[in-house]
């Protein structure tokens, strides 16, 4: 058994900051942006959480699905923003949707959970545990940026991606997954605990600290890496594949990432110019896209890839 994908959905938040925009608040432009990361804009969220953007990429998946909520039997969100410690963001969205015979919880792999949660539902389908998932990847990541910090504040959005797997006899499903915690300390997103009984005050923010070079040199090696070791598994060579679908994180790393593939860039989607990185989101974001586009036809090969902190960094590949 596997799960076939038969729904995705998205949701991205009303509010558009461009690229000039954010030379207001910190020393950067246009120019040195687009250049260096391929971003031109980003989605950020106001009155939009974490939940709300996962309920609504969820509504979305299941009509395309043409399923019911209740259908549902597992709901997994990919998320390291979550609203709240808990209850989990798949709580709120099983209440929100009204899935009332589904079981939820989130998984945390930063950029990589999106894949993660879907290599989890997955497994359960394939041990016959469950039928009907939803995985989602949703992430507010402005509220976790330093926005005085140039270096990183340039590069995140917010948004939501969901998917519904059905399971079904046969279909191509490979995985690879990988953690470098030593090599963690290049991307980290630290918050300062309060110790209420000494000195009562509020919890401080969280911030977001990244070694960029250290993390673009990470991504442009483990992506070829995953994309080797799943097309071994398969048995399959990168011609075979109709699309990769990466995380969207800057285009100089999925080009590079192509061109050590030895793949042309034109089967590299990408939407990160509109959109920014915005972490688990990303790829099912990307995939509703190309989905509702109709540029995705049953039969195509796809790879699926994310890296993020941690370090850690997943791939799969699958068939339409
Ligand atoms: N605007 C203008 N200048 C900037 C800038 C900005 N937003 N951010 C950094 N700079 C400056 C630096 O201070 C540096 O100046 P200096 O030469 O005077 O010291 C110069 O630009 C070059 O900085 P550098 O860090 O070498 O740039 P870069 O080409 O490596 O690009 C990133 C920086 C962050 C875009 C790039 O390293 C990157 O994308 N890394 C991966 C990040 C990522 O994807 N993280 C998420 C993974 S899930």
């Amino acid at each position: 058994m596997t799960g076939r994908i038969l729904g995705t959905g998205a949701y991205v938040p009303a509010r558009i900051v461009e690229n000039q925009e954010l030379a207001k608040l910190v020393d950067t432009n246009d120019a040195w942006i687009r250049e260096r990361t391929g971003i031109a804009r980003r989605h950020v969220a106001e009155e939009e959480t974490t939940s709300y953007m996962a309920a609504q990429a969820a509504r979305e998946a299941l009509c395309q699905a043409e399923i019911s909520s209740e259908e549902v039997d597992l709901i997994l969100v990919a998320t390291s923003t979550p609203d709240t410690i808990f209850p989990c963001v798949a709580c709120e969205v099983q209440k929100a949707i009204k899935a009332a015979n589904s079981v939820g919880f989130d998984l945390n792999a930063a950029c990589s959970g999106f894949l993660l949660a879907y290599q989890t539902a997955q497994a359960y389908i394939q041990a016959g545990l469950y039928k009907t998932i939803l995985v989602i990847g949703s992430d507010s990541m402005s509220h976790v940026i330093d926005w005085t910090d140039r270096g990183t504040c340039i590069l995140f959005g917010d948004g939501a991606g969901a998917v519904i797997l059905r399971a079904e006899e046969g279909g191509l499903c490979f995985h690879a997954a990988h953690s470098d915690g030593a090599g963690g300390g290049v991307l980290t997103g630290r918050s300062r605990h309060r110790k209420d009984w000494e000195e009562p005050k509020h919890m401080e923010e969280t911030f977001l600290h990244m070694d960029g070079q250290r993390v673009f040199k990470f991504a442009v090696r483990s992506v070829p890496e995953i994309v080797e070791e799943l097309l071994k598994q398969a048995q399959m060579k990168q011609e075979e594949i109709d699309y990769f679908f990466l995380h969207q994180a800057n285009k100089r790393i999925i080009e590079a990432a192509a061109k050590r593939i030895g793949a042309e860039i034109s089967r590299f989607p990408m939407n990160l110019q509109e959109y920014g990185n915005t972490s688990a989101a990303s790829i099912p974001i990307l995939l509703d896209e190309w989905n509702r586009k109709g540029l995705l036809k049953r039969g195509n090969k796809l790879i699926l890839a994310g890296f993020g902190a941690g370090l850690s960094w997943a791939g799969s590949l699958l068939e339409w």
